[in-house]
């Protein structure tokens, strides 16, 4: 985004893995934070640290299965912040099994966390960017929502459905000089991975340990790595990207 003025980022999932990563990420580089989670304290946590190292930041907690929340959310950082230049979608959640593994539950909270809550947040930004000459949206599909991994037939699904969406946003909104984009990282060393491990009832330091000897590049992806390319699809570097997944997955291919 413009590099001349403080741009607004408005970040979901804000305190998980991946989220706190790209919250750090921007704060660093001047911007004003808008810190979504579901998990109050932790966002207040996160922004108190911002602000208290000289970065601007405020928490708009809230749950994403409320589409209220998700209807009003961009309105409600303009409102509060000015604007919002860059929207990333990232909070999401992974529910494991095949197909006969999973129940009405997993389905329907996995659509409306990576699913219909991007869309409802996308939808209330682009008007809002728009007036304002612009913005740039980045969501964090997968790899697995690209090329299917094995067993996680729901996390795949709405993963792909993320993906068209970016695609069909990328070409409908480049006219607005609304950028959209997707990243799609394969294992991120996060707490979502390590709870996995745990619920297959692995030890989580041997499964990190094996699982990196299975990448090509030596091991999985670190939060930062995927926030560096968050930010790099947010910034002006990247002002003719539209509609693009791109992979980070150190080589390791799905198929
Ligand atoms: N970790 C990986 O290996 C990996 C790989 C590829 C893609 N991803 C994607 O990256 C994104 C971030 O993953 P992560 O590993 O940091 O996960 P995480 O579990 O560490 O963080 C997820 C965040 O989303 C928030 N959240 C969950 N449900 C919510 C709700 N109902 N309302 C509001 N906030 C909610 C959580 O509070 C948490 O802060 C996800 O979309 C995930 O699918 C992760």
């Amino acid at each position: 985004m413009d590099k001349d003025k403080s741009n607004v980022v408005l970040v979901t999932g804000a305190t998980g893995g991946i989220g706190k990563s790209i919250v750090t990420k921007f704060a660093e580089r001047g911007m004003t934070l808008a810190i979504a989670d579901k998990d109050e304290e932790q966002a207040n946590k996160l922004a108190h640290e911002i602000n208290h190292n000289n970065g601007k930041a405020m928490v708009f907690p809230g749950d994403l299965l409320d589409k209220k929340y998700c209807d009003n959310i961009a309105i409600m950082v303009k409102e509060k912040l000015g604007s919002i230049d860059i929207l990333i979608n990232n909070a999401g959640l992974m529910r494991r099994g095949d197909i006969t593994q999973t129940n009405d539950e997993d389905y329907e909270l996995s659509m409306k966390i990576n699913v219909e809550a991007p869309f409802r947040l996308i939808r209330a930004a682009i008007p809002i960017m728009a007036a304002a000459g612009g913005g740039s949206i980045v969501n964090i599909s997968s790899c697995w929502g690209i090329n299917p991994g094995p067993n996680h037939l729901i996390y795949c699904t709405t993963k792909g459905a993320l993906a068209a969406m970016t695609k069909c946003l990328g070409r409908d909104h480049a006219h607005q000089n609304i950028r959209i984009n997707a990243v799609c990282p394969n294992e991120v060393n996060t707490p979502m991975l390590r709870t996995g491990f745990k619920i297959r009832g692995l030890n989580p330091d041997d499964a990190l340990d094996e699982l990196n000897q299975s990448v090509p590049i030596g091991r999985i992806a670190e939060p930062d790595e995927i926030a560096d390319v968050v930010a790099f699809l947010s910034s002006d570097e990247a002002r003719y990207i539209c509609g693009s997944l791109v992979e980070i997955n150190g080589g390791k291919a799905v198929y």
